[in-house]
């Protein structure tokens, strides 16, 4: 077949033949380069394998490239990496590979292309292309994987029990596939999963949260969601997410199903950005929900302080996960703990203050909260959805309003801490923080103008209430 890659690709892959048939090597493209060149996706990465060493093929392909790039090898397992500027090229020997029941780290032997087709997990992933100068270009597709791909359909080549067995990470990939590509799992591959979803416990949680990562990467990650959800996986790595699962009814009042209300949320706000913290940020949302809910008598269900519990919630979260405890971490516990606050402005009177504080408090993540709140109106009843746009429109608008005069966007009080100490020749203290928070609440509530002089005036007050005297100076 022809090969479907650029210039750029097909002068690497001319070098690479150019090599192969020097050492006499059969060499082919194998992997997720074929796949995804087939179905039309980018890819910045090749995958090569020979029957023979690849890490002199690594070498001798290397020596063809002007400047000459480093090779980096890895002797024990056989494999060789080439960094090109803006592409990637992977060398193995065809390989065979068992494995123990209680690891992923497979027994290596040399092994033939078939061998090497057969070890890998999906038949879309074992196409394999040759690049010798004979057969350049044939497809070698013992699995049917072209069929598969046009099918839109994810099985793997062997037993599926074998293939996820082998390597529970697979179960990940499946569904991760699945999502990324828009395909199907097979009912048997899936079944398979069922079945074992309690082996990914040997799975390192790295690994698990990098397949999560690129689930939320997805156009819409709610397909990856509701696969980890059906086949058990789910319940196994984040089982405060299957709490959400379900609606309970008492006296005819039943509320809505919090799993499936988030996968929409966040694939709403997936239509908006490709930030993946705030898609996590959709996704916990209402994680809180589940420990707060109550049934109250002739109201119906509430969750209050949902928002409080979930926002302590994510800390842990994002340990379990090994997800990074850092400022993108406090950028989703922000998010989770104000995410009411913009509709809920709806139900009082919009006042200037309450609009300032929600201002004040979301500061440059202001944007990213509305995303979320607007993402977050999900109903099956249009005019529910519709009343509750029109809701936000003109909290925005209002918004708008006062950011324009009160200019709260990263926002701070015009008097410090610091001034406050000098003023009074005060060290750091109790009474420095209950002025400056006085301050601060009082420009917020729009008691007094946010300017120099009167937040002076105010500061005098207030010291005089807690007995601070001016020092004197002479
Ligand atoms: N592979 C496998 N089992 C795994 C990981 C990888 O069989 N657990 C095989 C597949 O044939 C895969 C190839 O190794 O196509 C390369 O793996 P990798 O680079 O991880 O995946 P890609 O398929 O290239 O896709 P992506 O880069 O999106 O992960």
């Amino acid at each position: 077949m022809q090969i479907p890659c650029s210039t750029i690709e097909r002068a690497i892959f001319d070098k690479i033949a150019f090599a192969a048939d020097e050492l006499q090597l059969p060499t082919f493209l194998i992997g997720g380069f074929v796949r995804d060149k087939i179905i039309g996706r980018n890819t910045k990465d090749a995958d090569i394998v020979c029957l023979g060493d690849g890490i002199a093929l690594a070498h001798r392909v290397a020596d063809l490239f002007e400047p000459r790039p480093a090779v980096a090898y890895f002797k024990n397992f056989g494999t060789a990496q080439i960094k090109l500027p803006e592409f990637e090229i992977e060398f193995v020997g065809a390989r065979k590979e068992s494995y123990q029941p209680d690891s992923r780290k497979p027994r290596v032997e040399i092994g033939s292309l078939e061998d090497d087709q057969n070890r890998r997990d999906f038949t879309i992933n074992a196409l394999a292309i040759s690049l010798n100068k004979a057969d350049f270009g044939t497809l070698i597709d013992p699995f049917n994987g072209l069929l598969a791909i046009e099918e839109k359909l994810i099985k793997t080549p062997l037993l599926p029990e074998q293939t996820f067995s082998d390597d529970p990470l697979r179960m990940m990939r499946a569904i991760r596939f699945a999502a990324q590509l828009n395909f199907e799992i097979v009912p048997e591959t899936f079944d398979a999963i069922k079945a074992q979803a309690d082996r990914i416990k040997i799975v390192s949680q790295e690994r698990i949260t990098d397949e999560l990562n690129k689930i939320m990467l997805c156009d819409k990650p709610s397909k990856g969601w509701d696969l980890l959800f059906r086949s058990g996986l789910l319940a196994i790595i984040f089982p405060q997410m299957v709490e959400l699962h379900g609606a309970e009814y008492i006296d005819g009042l039943g509320h809505k199903d919090n799993f499936y209300h988030t996968l929409q949320v966040i694939d709403n706000i997936s239509e908006n950005t490709d930030d993946l913290w705030l898609r996590w940020a959709a996704l916990l949302h209402d994680i809180g929900k589940p420990a707060t809910k109550q049934f109250e008598e002739g109201h119906g269900w509430t969750f209050h302080g949902h928002e409080n519990v979930g926002a302590r919630m994510v800390p842990k979260i994002f340990t379990r996960l090994k997800l990074p405890l850092n400022e993108k971490m406090k950028l989703v516990q922000k998010l989770v703990l104000l995410h009411l606050r913009p509709i809920s402005l709806t139900n009082e009177n919009i006042t200037d203050s309450a609009v300032r504080r929600l201002l004040f408090e979301a500061g440059e993540d202001i944007d990213a909260l509305m995303l979320l709140c607007s993402a977050d109106i999900t109903s099956k009843n249009k005019y529910k959805v519709k009343r509750y746009l029109q809701n936000f429109e003109m909290v925005k608008q209002r918004m708008k309003e006062v950011e324009e005069s009160d200019q709260m966007r990263n926002w701070q009080p015009p008097i410090t801490g610091g001034m406050i100490m000098e003023h009074f020749g005060l060290t750091p203290g109790k009474n420095v923080g209950i002025i400056k928070d006085a301050i601060r609440e009082a420009i917020l509530d729009g008691l007094i103008p946010n300017e120099y002089e009167a937040a002076y005036s105010y500061m005098l007050q207030k010291a005089a209430e807690l007995g601070i005297q001016v020092p004197n100076k002479s």
